[in-house]
């Protein structure tokens, strides 16, 4: 395998013949060629030998064009680099027809760069996110791993709503133009391809809890999707969710698992990701310039890091919560567009980032939400009203974790099932671990998006995700 700018840079083998494959960033006098090939945020200084060198070659060294540049490794005598590569050859693979290239060495706009979302990896920005975003993948693996938990391929194509929020899209191979229809008039499913209902899972969680139930440790990770028709910087139709599920467990054990968690992939990118963080913090800065002082974050990108580290979550129940925001200055002067009257209220966005970013300025899990408002697999507590909810709440994100522990007992779980208007002819398989063996246990799903969000201070969700999807929009 020939040896990435990445493995070159660390290893600087001065003296040594190199080869050098990327795309060309910039070109420079005539005589300095960047070469990135997205293996670091860094370029290799390619050194034009115009001895060596076809003269016609050198205009097809433009921005964007692919190049293979062989020659010696040797100490940079220019500024910005320590070393740079005395090219004997530069073979141009690619061409990239310089008019009509879309990225230009300058800073382009996050949403003409979503219009280009085929080339914009090739950016540092884009580069900086996904190398961190895979770090982040990495990191979760080896924290489930290391400590005992299997991970479960959950299926993506389900028959069941986990969520019970009908945000689904449907799976069919039913020709659209031409429905089968049973005698009494509504879609013919029978005639579909898996004979029954099906739709694009919300949430690997039911089968998680099936998979607890037998090994354990257990977590998914993979795509789900939602149907929501959210247009903002927070929602994705398509995202990746991490879900644990844990035997035995608690909603204490389970704050615990997810408190320990994000502190140690947030670490670990803080640790291998270092130059890519910089980078981001640096251009976050950069951005934040143009904004009013009010809006502003209070701490660069790596403090702000750091913060959530080292100090622990506030934990509060939905109660007092609803307390705090009832009496909160916004809520008394109508700033928020959705009053806290009190007990019952759905929280929205505003209100999480209130307690986060305002009243407790770090972040926040709240518990024991009214049970009228959340998920009919939650745990309902003693006296009836609430569940054994948790949501973990991040400053500019808001809502990052949700989960809860989960309801054992087969007769107050079917009894939440019919309330809830939850199919149960569908879920046998679901109710058969409450018949079978059942005990306590508790998980929670991250949203991967939401994390990568916050852990490059990237402002939209929808920058963190190679090729995003949300209403009206699949391209690529
Ligand atoms: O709170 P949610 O809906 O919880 C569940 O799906 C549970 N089954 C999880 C569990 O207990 N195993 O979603 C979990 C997380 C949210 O906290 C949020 O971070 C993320 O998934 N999320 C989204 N991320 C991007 N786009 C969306 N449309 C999202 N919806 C939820
Ligand atoms: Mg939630």
């Amino acid at each position: 395998m020939k040896q990435s700018i990445k493995e070159i840079l660390s290893e600087k083998p001065v003296g040594q013949e190199v080869v050098i494959c990327g795309w060309v960033r910039t070109f420079r006098n005539n005589q300095f060629v960047a070469v990135s090939d997205g293996s670091c945020i860094q370029t290799m200084q390619v050194v034009v030998n115009h001895e060596t060198m076809d003269p016609a070659l050198l205009k097809r060294i433009t921005t964007g064009a692919a190049v293979m540049a062989t020659g010696v490794l040797e100490e940079s005598q220019g500024k910005g680099q320590a070393v740079e590569v005395r090219a004997n050859t530069i073979e141009v693979v690619g061409d990239a027809d310089p008019d009509k290239y879309p990225l230009q060495p300058k800073r382009h706009g996050m949403e003409f760069l979503r219009e280009i979302a085929h080339l914009r990896m090739r950016t540092n920005t884009f580069g900086a996110v996904m190398r961190v975003r895979h770090n982040l993948a990495y990191a979760i693996h080896k924290f489930f791993h290391d400590r005992g938990f299997y991970y479960i391929h959950s299926p993506i194509i389900t028959g069941s709503d986990a969520e019970g929020a009908g945000e689904m899209f449907r799976v069919t191979t039913l020709p659209l133009d031409n429905v089968p229809k049973t005698p009494e008039g509504s879609v013919d499913v029978k005639k579909d391809f898996f004979e029954k209902m099906t739709n694009l899972t919300v949430s690997g969680q039911l089968e998680a809890e099936l998979a607890a139930l037998a090994l354990s440790r257990v977590y998914t990770f993979g795509p789900t999707f939602r149907a929501e028709n959210s247009n903002t910087t927070r929602h994705l139709a398509e995202f990746w969710m991490i879900e644990p599920e844990v035997a035995f467990f608690d909603l204490k054990d389970n704050m615990d698992l997810a408190e320990d968690m994000l502190r140690y992939v947030i670490g670990y990118a803080l640790e291998h990701c270092e130059d890519d963080i910089q980078f981001l913090q640096d251009r976050q800065l950069q951005e934040e310039k143009s904004k009013p002082m009010a809006e502003r974050s209070p701490m660069d990108l790596t403090t702000k890091l750091k913060f959530v580290i080292d100090n622990a979550f506030e934990r509060l129940t939905y109660g007092e919560a609803i307390e705090i925001l009832r009496n909160s200055k916004p809520n008394k002067k109508k700033k928020f567009q959705y009053l806290i009257e009190g007990w019952g209220a759905d929280l929205q966005s505003e209100h999480e980032r209130y307690l986060v970013e305002q009243h407790f300025q770090k972040p926040v899990i709240l518990t024991n939400y009214p049970k009228e408002i959340k998920s009919f697999y939650m745990r309902v507590d003693d006296g009836d009203k609430t569940v054994s909810a948790m949501d973990i709440l991040f400053p500019a994100i808001g809502e990052i974790v949700g989960g809860s522990q989960r309801e054992e007992r087969l007769d107050v779980l079917t009894k939440r099932m019919e309330e809830m208007h939850i199919p149960m002819e569908e879920m046998q398989w679901y109710l058969d671990t409450r018949k079978f063996g059942t005990c306590p246990h508790a998980g929670f799903g991250l949203g991967f998006e939401r994390l990568v969000l916050f852990v490059t201070g990237m402002s939209n969700i929808r920058d963190v995700i190679p090729f995003p999807r949300t209403p009206g929009n699949a391209e690529f």
